[in-house]
């Protein structure tokens, strides 16, 4: 029957990367990740990847949110809102600051373990990505990062040294953050680390042929299958070494629509959305779909897929999908329109739909549709690991910051949810993104704020960095306490 609650145990909570909240770049032995040397930027002025520290030069993750020493501060926070559950990810420099180091650095472990622990004193759930785009910076140096197996090999060891150091406390496991994201030109250094195909942020200017070339393009889908690789081994180890363990993809899947009825879009739609199923049919089922290889034929792409591989990939299919949802995108073949951007939607505008500060398109229905979609297509368990609006925020006069556009936002996301819930999607959590403001990922800003706390903490790194509940603190406390039925309450 349908009624207004979510299902009893729903895991409601908020995601955090590493790279953009913890800071601490180089204390207690950390080496840097290739996302540590990415330089300041805005939505028209991307940020940039240097080799190593250039003077003067200010890199937003040098100091992140200075999450890495207030850590108790912030969980004590979240539990104030009524977190089920804390999505984060463990820098796997900390733990090896080379990426293949043969020993751990016992003070990243440390550090892990007491913020795992006071999750729990406070009844929170850690949910854990082992790595959200911050591949060594030593490995992409040493051995252009994923494009190398090596890289497979020592993920794998970085991988099943969390599982045994964190057994007992942490049970919900992410292998890849969007590692879809690896399928796009931005991908070489966020997603893979592939130095020698440069070092081409997100630039919505600009997207030229050269970072379609074949030879990119072959490097891209190479790493790729390496990441894949590591994930099912990882999946593998992590299911032998604890069974409890639940271990899931992440995939970015923003809903994909044709711009009209003409048929060219509706292919176009249909390609667009096999960028999703590219990835989830890998990892969720364990093989390449049917339309890889003509998909990969017309980039130019030469995958080398053994009988080895094949098997491995079987072997190591996730238990649930996790995916990350902002907005939606269209395809518009048959005539000239406005482009839109989200991080991966360089599609045509959606006539139909407002957009955010940064251009995103506001599409609640969206959500609802993709999780359909998804879950019509895996039958498995989902978890949205990450969903969220990014916005200039003021602070009023009364020292508040009045977010209802935030509020709104929620609300609808959450509604959708529902309305996919009673669909029948067999969803079991939905962690907000950036519950507390962080670095962005595309542009570098602290501008971009998502989170229901503020921090005082400017692009340039100016601010007391004191944490200020927002007015969608409150409203998130509420919808939890409620177990999401008050976003129906003030209809
Ligand atoms: C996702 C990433 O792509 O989107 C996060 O997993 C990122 O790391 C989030 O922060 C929002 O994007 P942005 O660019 O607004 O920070």
């Amino acid at each position: 029957m349908v009624n207004n609650k979510f299902p009893d145990n729903f895991l409601w909570g908020g995601a955090t990367a590493a790279y953009q909240c913890e800071g601490a770049w180089d204390e207690d032995g950390k080496g840097f990740a290739i996302t540590d040397l990415l330089t300041a930027g805005t939505r028209r002025n991307p940020r940039k990847l240097t080799l190593e520290v250039e003077p003067g030069v200010y890199y937003p993750a040098k100091m992140g949110i200075d999450h890495y020493h207030r850590y108790k501060e912030d969980i004590k926070l979240f539990a104030e809102i009524g977190f089920k559950v804390y999505r984060m990810s463990v820098s796997w420099a900390r733990i090896y600051p080379n990426g293949d180091d043969e020993k751990p650095n016992q003070k990243g472990l440390d550090f892990y373990r007491d913020v795992f622990k006071e999750c729990h004193k406070y009844g929170v759930e850690p949910l854990v990505s082992i790595m959200h785009h911050d591949t060594p910076m030593a490995l992409a140096i040493k051995q252009d990062g994923w494009l190398s197996k090596k890289t497979i090999d020592a993920y794998v060891k970085y991988a099943k040294t969390l599982f045994t150091e964190y057994k007992g406390l942490v049970r919900y496991w992410i292998t890849f953050n969007e590692i879809n994201m690896t399928m796009n030109y931005f991908g070489d250094v966020y997603g893979a680390g592939i130095l020698s195909n440069g070092t081409r942020i997100i630039d919505i200017n600009n997207v030229s042929d050269d970072a379609m070339s074949k030879e990119k393009q072959n490097k891209r889908f190479t790493a790729l299958h390496n990441q894949f690789l590591a994930s099912a081994l990882a999946v593998k180890a992590g299911h032998e070494i604890d069974p409890n363990n639940q271990i899931g993809c992440m995939i970015a899947s923003d809903a994909h629509y044709p711009y009209s009825c003409n048929p060219v879009n509706i292919l176009a739609a249909q390609n667009s959305m096999r960028k999703l199923w590219y990835c989830g049919d890998v990892q969720v089922r364990g093989e390449y779909s049917y339309f890889t290889k003509r998909y990969l034929e017309e980039k130019g792409v030469t995958l080398n897929v053994t009988e080895e591989d094949k098997k491995i990939l079987k072997e190591g299919k996730v238990d649930f999908y996790s995916l990350s949802y902002y907005t939606s995108g269209t395809d518009c073949l048959d005539q000239e329109v406005d482009t839109d951007s989200g991080n991966f939607n360089l599609g045509a505008a959606n006539p139909y739909l407002k957009k955010s500060d940064w251009g995103w398109a506001f599409d609640p229905d969206g959500l609802r549709w993709v999780l359909n979609e998804i879950y019509g297509r895996y039958n498995v368990p989902i978890f949205i690991a990450e969903n969220g609006l990014g916005a200039i925020d003021e602070v009023s006069d009364d020292g508040k910051i009045h977010d209802d556009y935030r509020i709104h936002y929620l609300r609808e996301h959450t509604k959708a949810m529902k309305q996919a819930i009673d669909d029948g999607v067999d969803l079991f959590g939905y962690t907000w993104w950036g519950p507390i403001d962080l670095v962005s990922a595309s542009t570098g800003e602290m501008k971009k704020r998502y989170g229901f706390i503020y921090v005082d903490l400017d692009n340039e790194g100016r601010g007391t960095l004191q944490r200020v509940r927002k007015d969608s603190f409150y409203y998130y406390k509420k919808l939890i306490e409620t177990n999401g039925s008050c976003v129906f309450e003030e209809d």
